[in-house]
């Protein structure tokens, strides 16, 4: 079974709440009818009703029974524009501005996932990554002990000899541009996380990525990665990581067992942890592209789940982050 149809079967075992900003969107729509059909999550659309039910009527998607919400005419807006304006006040939030931002279908769903009202948020179809990571960190926050925010790659690779049945994930792909070497080990440790509590890997196992093996060069780029593996240990002993480890080294066990022999890692990774955005961003749409791995994106960190979509998403990629969001919803 793929991972994403065991994320199917514990998300209807639980079914949690997940708001659609985006809820005029057609393909947001669609997805939001098959989600409630399928019993995967209780989804919930923003926008102005009359336009998203006639979204729905041009595009045959059965919103019967469909929670809507219209942040501008909402009974609830006061309140969220005041605890919007508590929680932003000190960065210079008038409550003017928090009464106009909640009528924002992002900042209003954003709000509805911090107090409560719903399990988690997806959007993306249409607004950058930007525009949903900004309200995300600014109002959501880190959960307690994570340092930062940032992505993990869910890459469902055909060939099921790579990682663990054929699953790698790669980090961090969409977020931190250039991150530190603290940074770093926070995103190895998240990623880990990632593994096994939304992917069920039972030991993951992670190779922090260079163009180094333990050595091999010198820079100062690779310096980088060796501080970030040393630190990753110092912070979660019991994990499986090592580095710094070539893509190769990471993942061929021959390769591993030459260049890095001992390792509990090398040839046998699971985890990829990538040094920056650059290197991570390119190297899931290779394995993607190239590789023909069908692949699903989740953020890491984050107090509460709230996910990204790419702008070109299909139906099909909606539903899954929805059910990805909501068994992260499961954990929280
Ligand atoms: C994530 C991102 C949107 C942050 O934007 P930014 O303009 O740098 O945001 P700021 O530095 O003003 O930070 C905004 C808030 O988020 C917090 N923040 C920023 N990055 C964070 C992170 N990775 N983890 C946790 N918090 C973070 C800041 O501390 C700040 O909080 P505050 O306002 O309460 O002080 C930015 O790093 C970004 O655009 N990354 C790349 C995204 C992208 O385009 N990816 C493309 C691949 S698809």
């Amino acid at each position: 079974m793929s991972m994403i149809e065991k994320a199917k079967i514990k998300a209807k075992a639980d079914r949690k709440k997940i708001v659609l900003p985006e809820g005029d969107e057609p393909r947001t729509v669609k997805a939001a009818a098959i989600l409630k059909a399928e019993g995967l999550a209780c989804p919930v659309l923003l926008g102005d009703p009359e336009k998203i039910l006639a979204v729905a009527k041009a595009n045959g998607a059965d919103l019967d029974g469909m929670e809507i919400v219209d942040p501008e005419n909402s009974p609830k807006a006061a309140g969220y524009a005041a605890a919007l304006y508590e929680l932003r006040k000190a960065k210079g939030v008038s409550e003017e501005a928090a009464a106009d931002m909640v009528k924002d279908p992002m900042y209003y769903g954003i709000m509805m996932v911090k107090l409560g009202d719903a399990d988690g948020l997806v959007s993306g179809a249409v607004h950058t990554t930007g525009d949903m990571l900004r309200p995300a960190l600014q109002i959501i926050k880190t959960k307690p002990g994570m340092k930062v925010v940032s992505s993990s790659f869910l890459m469902d690779c055909p060939n099921k000899e790579l990682g663990d049945d054929g699953l790698l994930v790669y980090a961090d792909c969409v977020v931190m541009p250039n991150p530190t070497a603290e940074e770093l080990a926070h995103i190895a440790i998240a990623a880990a996380g990632t593994a096994h509590d939304l992917c069920g890997v039972e030991v993951p196992k992670v190779a922090m990525l260079s163009f180094s093996t333990k050595g091999s060069a010198k820079h100062e780029l690779v310096d980088k990665v060796q501080q970030a593996t040393a630190l990753a240990h110092a912070l979660a002993p019991e994990l499986l990581l090592d580095g710094e480890l070539q893509f190769d080294a990471a993942l061929v066990p021959e390769i591993g067992e030459s260049k890095a022999p001992g390792s509990p890692v090398a040839g046998h990774a699971n985890v990829l942890i990538f040094p920056d955005l650059q290197a991570g961003n390119i190297g899931y749409k290779i394995t993607q592209r190239i590789g023909g791995a069908e692949c699903f994106a989740v953020l890491q960190g984050l107090a509460k789940p709230c996910n990204d979509l790419s702008r070109g998403c299909s139906v099909e990629d909606i539903v899954n982050t929805v059910v990805l969001t909501a068994v992260q919803a499961q954990a929280v």
